[in-house]
């Protein structure tokens, strides 16, 4: 197969964008401006470049938002404390703390403290459990925008079979929940596959959909899909280039590899990334409506 579909988040997202367009005038209208705040905890420079990409798409929406950069060091009990003043704070409707966080603070006991309605990642206990049971409330912005660029590009899931490789609470749990679904769109007989799976080879290649979200540059290659599979990188990895930035980002799935056997597959950039950005501009505008 040679004429590969590229599934463009860009372009998906700018769509998402043009839909969101009344829903935030009309909150304008109310005197609403559906308000983010987010948590970036230490230096680590992959966060610091998403966390910036989120809060500019923000103001070009002219949304409110602000960035609360805390020392790498801040006790567990002081940024708790933050984020409790944050729920109570009705400028924000939602609330982001960048993951991850510093080894000396538990990210479970941070995510328990955020008010479940003002969880726009949707990784509190009470929303992961919503979705498991399937009656969603937040949807984690990465699956909730994969399934919305497979619904714009009219690819449907049911009875198909979808491996995700990657089992974290941010991507591949909440997309094997999310493409199994009782739903229109899902529907699909999934497979999670994780660093434990033996052979994982054997399940990528009986897929009509394979999901990638390991962090492994590179990781999928052609002979690891089947002819006409659909293909979606949800890794975002640095690797050294000879440019101003001094690196390109790469995702798990290796292109040059899969693009004349695959027959649609999201870039890196350009596909699942720009997504996760305009699912957490849809959440939060979703949690300004519902106050
Ligand atoms: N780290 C990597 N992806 C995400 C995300 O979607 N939300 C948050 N808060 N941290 C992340």
């Amino acid at each position: 197969m040679s004429d590969l579909l590229v599934l463009s988040g860009k372009k998906v997202s700018s769509v998402v964008y043009q839909g969101l367009s009344d829903r935030i005038q009309t909150l304008k209208e109310k005197n609403i401006i559906p308000g983010l705040a987010v948590i970036l905890v230490g230096e680590n420079p992959a966060s610091k470049v998403y966390v910036l990409s989120k809060t500019r798409t923000f103001k070009k929406l002219d949304l409110f938002t602000k960035t609360y950069r805390l020392s790498s060091d801040i006790s567990q009990d002081e940024l708790l404390h933050l984020i409790t003043e944050l729920n109570n704070n009705p400028s924000y409707h939602g609330i982001l703390v960048q993951l991850p966080l510093p080894k000396h603070i538990e990210s479970d006991k941070v995510i328990n403290v955020i008010d479940p309605k003002k969880d726009v990642d949707g990784f509190h206990p009470e929303n992961a459990g919503l979705l498991a049971i399937g009656r969603p409330r937040f949807i984690p912005c990465t699956p909730k925008g994969i399934m919305k660029i497979l619904g714009h590009y009219e690819i449907g899931l049911n009875g198909k079979h979808v491996v995700v490789v990657g089992r974290s609470n941010i991507v591949g749990r909440p997309i094997s929940i999310l493409t199994s679904m009782k739903m229109d769109g899902a529907n699909a007989t999934t497979t999670l596959c994780h660093s434990r799976t033996p052979d994982i080879e054997n399940h990528t290649r009986s897929a009509d959909v394979v999901i990638v979200a390991l962090g492994v540059t590179g990781f999928l290659d052609h002979s690891m899909i089947k002819e006409g599979a659909i293909v979606i990188d949800v890794g975002i990895n640095r690797i050294d280039a000879d440019n101003d930035k001094g690196y390109e980002l790469v995702g798990d799935v290796d292109w040059s590899s899969i693009e004349k056997k695959a027959s649609a597959a999201t870039p890196v950039p350009g596909g699942v990334g720009p997504m996760t950005i305009a699912m957490l501009v849809e959440n939060t505008v979703e949690a300004a409506e519902k106050l």
